[in-house]
C-alpha cells in the first residue's frame, strides 16, 4: 500500500473508455509538428465569438476552485490597465501529478490555451510559473520551436521557484513574478483586480488553459458532449493509495466505483478516500456512488479541488491519514500569519495525540472548535485546507474518533507498526515521461 512508504509512487497513464483527442496523448512529448499537425494553434477568426463559445462550454477552473474561466476572462479585461495571462503550473499539491503532466508532455496544448487566454483577455504580458524543472524545460523548448514559426509570437517569460505547499496560491505566483518570494500576500487586491505589477491579471491553472484549444477545436455542443450540465467536459484525476495508482482523464459525473472497477481495483476493498488533494479532508464510502463532479463531491461538503483522489483502502486508518496530512500543514505553511502558524500546529498536536490514543474527549472539543473558528483567516487559504482536514475526520469518521480516544482502534492493532509516511499519497512522475 503506498501509504506505508515515503517513496512517491509513479503513475499508471490513461483516458477513460469514450474520452478520446481530448488532453490525454499516448506517448512520449508532444512537439510543435505533431501538434500543428493535430490542427493546433488554429487562427481565431472572432475573438468574442470565442470567448461566447468558452462561456457556453461552461469550462470551469482546474486549479482547485473551479470557477468558470469566461467569467474570470471578462472581468480581468474590464479592470484598470493592460491585462498580465499567467499559466499557473506550479501544483505544490503532493497527491497531483495533471499539471505537470500536462507541461512535460503537452506543452504546446497549454501554450496554445494561453495564447488563447491572453488574446481574449487582451494581455500585453504573458507568463508561464513552474517549479518543475522538466516541465520548465519542456516549456521553453516548445517556446522555442514557437520562435519564428509565425503561429504566436508573444514574448513568453517561464518563471521557475522552488516547490511548496503555498507556491502555487495565486497571489504567492503574482509576487514571485514581480522577482519577490513565492509567499502569499495579503488580499484584497487579489490578481484579476491588482497583481502583476499592479496590472489585472489573468491567473489560470495549466489544465484549465488546455481546455481552450478543446473548446476551439470542438465548439460548445462538442466540447459538452462528456461530462454534466455544470461540470462539462473531462479532468484529470490522479488516483493514488492503491495497486491503480495513476492519472487519468475522466469525463465528470463518473463514479468512484465506476472508476475503480475498470482499473480492476474492488470498490468493496475501500473504506473511503482523502478528496481533493489535500485540501478537503477524509470522506466515507458514501463518495464510491457519487458523481465526481463539482456540485454533488461540494454537496459531500467536501471538494473535488484539483482532481486528486487518495484511497483509504480497507486497513487504512482515517485517523492516522488526517494526523499525517496535519502535520504536513504544520510543516509547510509559510509561517506568515499568527493564526494559520499556531492554528495548524495546534490542530496537528490534537491530531497526533488522538492518533497515539493519549487525546481526552476535551482535546477532541477543542479541534472541532477550531475546526470552525480558524476558518478564513491567514492570506491564503491553507487554514482553511487544515481547518476542511479536522472538521471532514470529525464528520466522517465518528467511530474511528472514539476508538482513537478508548484506545480501541482494531485498525491500527492490526496495522503491525507500519511506517506512516511524512508526505501521504504522494505520487510523482517518472523523469523524462
Ligand atoms: C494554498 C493554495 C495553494 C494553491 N496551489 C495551486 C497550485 O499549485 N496550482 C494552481 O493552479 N492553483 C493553486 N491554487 C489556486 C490558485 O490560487 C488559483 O485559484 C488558480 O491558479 C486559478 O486557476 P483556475 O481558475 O484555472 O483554477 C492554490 C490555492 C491555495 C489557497
Ligand atoms: S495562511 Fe498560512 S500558508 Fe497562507 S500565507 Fe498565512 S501562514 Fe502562510
Amino acid at each position: 500500500m503506498s501509504l506505508a512508504t515515503d517513496a512517491p509512487v509513479s503513475p499508471a497513464l490513461a483516458a477513460y473508455p469514450g474520452v478520446e483527442g481530448r488532453l490525454f496523448r499516448a506517448g512520449g512529448r508532444e512537439d510543435l509538428a505533431a501538434y500543428r499537425a493535430a490542427g493546433g494553434y488554429a487562427d481565431v477568426a472572432d475573438l468574442e465569438r470565442l470567448l461566447d463559445e468558452v462561456d457556453e462550454a461552461g469550462v470551469r477552473g482546474r486549479g482547485g476552485a473551479a470557477f468558470p474561466i469566461a467569467t474570470k476572462i471578462r472581468t480581468v479585461r474590464g479592470g484598470r490597465g493592460v491585462p498580465v495571462a499567467v499559466a499557473n503550473g506550479e501544483e505544490g499539491e503532493p497527491a497531483s501529478v495533471k499539471d505537470r503532466w500536462l507541461l512535460r508532455t503537452r506543452p504546446h496544448l497549454v501554450l496554445d490555451g494561453l495564447r488563447l487566454a491572453s488574446l481574449m483577455v487582451g494581455a500585453d504580458e504573458v507568463h508561464v510559473y513552474v517549479s518543475d524543472p522538466e516541465a520548465a524545460a519542456s516549456v521553453t523548448a516548445g517556446l522555442a520551436e514557437l520562435r519564428g514559426a509565425g503561429v504566436w509570437d508573444a514574448e513568453v517569460t517561464v518563471t521557475v521557484v522552488e516547490p511548496t505547499y503555498v507556491a502555487g496560491e495565486e497571489t504567492a505566483a503574482v509576487q514571485a513574478i514581480d522577482g519577490g518570494p513565492a509567499l502569499p500576500t495579503d488580499k484584497p487586491p487579489r490578481p484579476f483586480e491588482a497583481g502583476v505589477r499592479g496590472r489585472p491579471t489573468l491567473v489560470s491553472n495549466v489544465e484549465t488553459l488546455a481546455h481552450l484549444p478543446l473548446v476551439q477545436r470542438l465548439g460548445s455542443t462538442g466540447y459538452r458532449g462528456l461530462g454534466t450540465v455544470a461540470s462539462p467536459g473531462t479532468f484529470l484525476l490522479t488516483l493514488s493509495g492503491c495497486a491503480a495508482t495513476g492519472l487519468y482523464e475522466v469525463p465528470f459525473g463518473v463514479t468512484l466505483t465506476e472508476l475503480l472497477t475498470w482499473l480492476g481495483e474492488d470498490p468493496a476493498q475501500v473504506d473511503g478516500v482523502l478528496m481533493g488533494g489535500y485540501f478537503s479532508g477524509v470522506l466515507g464510502r458514501q463518495v464510491l456512488d457519487v458523481p465526481l463532479e463539482y456540485d454533488a463531491v461540494k454537496a459531500l461538503h467536501s471538494g473535488l479541488g484539483c482532481g486528486a483522489v487518495g484511497v483509504l483502502a480497507a486497513g487504512t486508518c482515517p485517523v492516522t491519514v488526517s494526523a499525517a496530512v496535519m502535520a504536513y500543514f504544520a510543516r509547510e505553511n509559510a509561517g506568515q500569519c499568527g493564526s494559520c502558524f499556531n492554528g495548524t500546529a495546534a490542530m496537528s498536536a490534537v491530531l497526533d495525540a488522538l492518533r497515539d490514543s493519549r487525546a481526552e474527549a476535551e482535546d477532541v472539543q477543542r479541534l472541532t472548535d477550531w475546526s470552525v473558528r480558524l476558518r478564513g483567516r491567514g492570506a491564503c487559504g491553507t487554514l482553511d485546507g487544515a481547518t476542511n482536514v479536522a472538521a471532514a475526520l470529525l464528520r466522517e469518521f465518528p467511530d474511528a474518533v472514539g476508538a482513537h480516544l478508548d484506545g480501541t482502534c482494531a485498525t491500527c492493532a492490526a496495522a503491525d507498526e507500519q511506517p506512516v509516511p511524512r508526505v501521504p499519497f504522494a505520487v510523482a512522475l517518472p523523469t523524462a515521461a
